[in-house]
């Protein structure tokens, strides 16, 4: 299959030649990985067994900020946050077909190693999921197991700070993770996947056992975050996606399907700012109006 192209605007391209000049006509510069978006996907479907799930998405994500993906119950944004760091391909029976990009690299094909594709694109679930072990290794564990040689109680500090947890657990890392609140369990799993360095962090509802201080906690931490990473959160609260995130995508049940099966289809994919000021797609209207979902 042949992939898009990715538009790219040259520094060149913006300035206009003065009047009467002719225009100097320069090498196409090349582009370099980090010009496009971190992670994208185009014409992406994706069944369970038999079921398709999610029809025909295309979508790109911008690098360096939270894109948050909102829609109703079932219409696939977990579906779609997994596709990005291949964790459908643990689910029997889930299969994709279209382009999975990261960093310009097709991330389906059978070159890319899924546990190092895993390290770049961490992930963070609905319910904090610390292991039964110390604070200090449920940091520690992700970064031993990729074989990290650096100073261990370095990176766990560093981890935690960045995780805005230190000062609270800094008497204790020896002390089980699972005794922490449920806010700070979330934020332990937040320094555990910073710990093993990756460039995109993917969020599924990370807030939606959280009370609202922690809530505001993790939402101070994932602004902190964007300066050296890409978030991607799905959210069912609507306020969150308009605080935290700077794109969001509006996902949809297509209700039209000939089998009539409910199809998650992306309706609108915008600045945040505009989707919710402006959308252009009557579903997203009706649906962060309140009249849908
Ligand atoms: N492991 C699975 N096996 C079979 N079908 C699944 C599986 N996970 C999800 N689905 C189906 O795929 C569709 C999309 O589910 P998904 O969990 O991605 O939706 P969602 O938008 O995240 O929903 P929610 O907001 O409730 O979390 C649903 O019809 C769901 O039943
Ligand atoms: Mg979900």
């Amino acid at each position: 299959m042949s992939l898009p192209e990715i538009p790219v605007v040259s520094a060149s391209s913006k300035v206009p030649a003065p009047s009467g000049v002719p225009a100097p006509s320069p090498a196409p510069a090349p582009v370099p990985p980090e010009a496009g978006p971190v992670l994208a996907a185009y014409h992406l479907s994706v069944w369970y067994g038999t079921s398709l799930a999610l029809k025909d998405v295309t979508i790109e994500i911008p690098r360096n900020q939270i894109t948050a993906l909102i829609g109703p119950s079932g219409c696939g944004k977990s579906t779609l946050l997994r596709c990005f760091n291949r964790m459908n391909d643990l689910i029997p029976g889930a299969r994709t077909e279209g382009v999975i990009l990261c960093d310009g690299k097709e991330i389906t094909s059978p070159d890319t190693d899924p546990v190092a594709l895993r390290r770049r694109i961490g992930m963070v679930f609905q319910k904090p999921n610390p292991f039964p072990k110390s604070i200090h290794e449920n940091v520690a564990w992700g970064a031993r197991i990729n074989g990290y040689r650096g100073n261990m109680d370095d990176l766990v500090e560093r981890s935690l700070r960045r995780a805005a947890l230190w000062d609270e657990v800094k008497d204790k890392l020896h002390r089980s993770g699972m005794d922490l609140s449920g806010g700070q369990q979330q934020r332990l799993c937040i320094a555990r996947t910073l710990a093993v360095e990756p460039e995109v962090i993917l969020m599924d509802e990370p807030c939606s056992a959280l009370d609202p201080i922690s809530t505001a906690r993790v939402e101070d931490l994932m602004d902190d975050l964007k300066s050296e990473y890409t978030i991607v959160i799905v959210t069912h609260n609507m306020q969150q996606a308009r605080r935290v995130s700077d794109m969001t995508a509006c996902l949809m049940l297509d209700e039209d399907s000939r089998d009539k099966n409910r199809i998650g289809v992306i309706a609108e994919f915008s600045s945040t700012d505009l989707l919710f000021t402006n959308p252009k797609d009557p579903r997203t209207e009706a649906y962060i109006t309140g009249r849908i979902g």
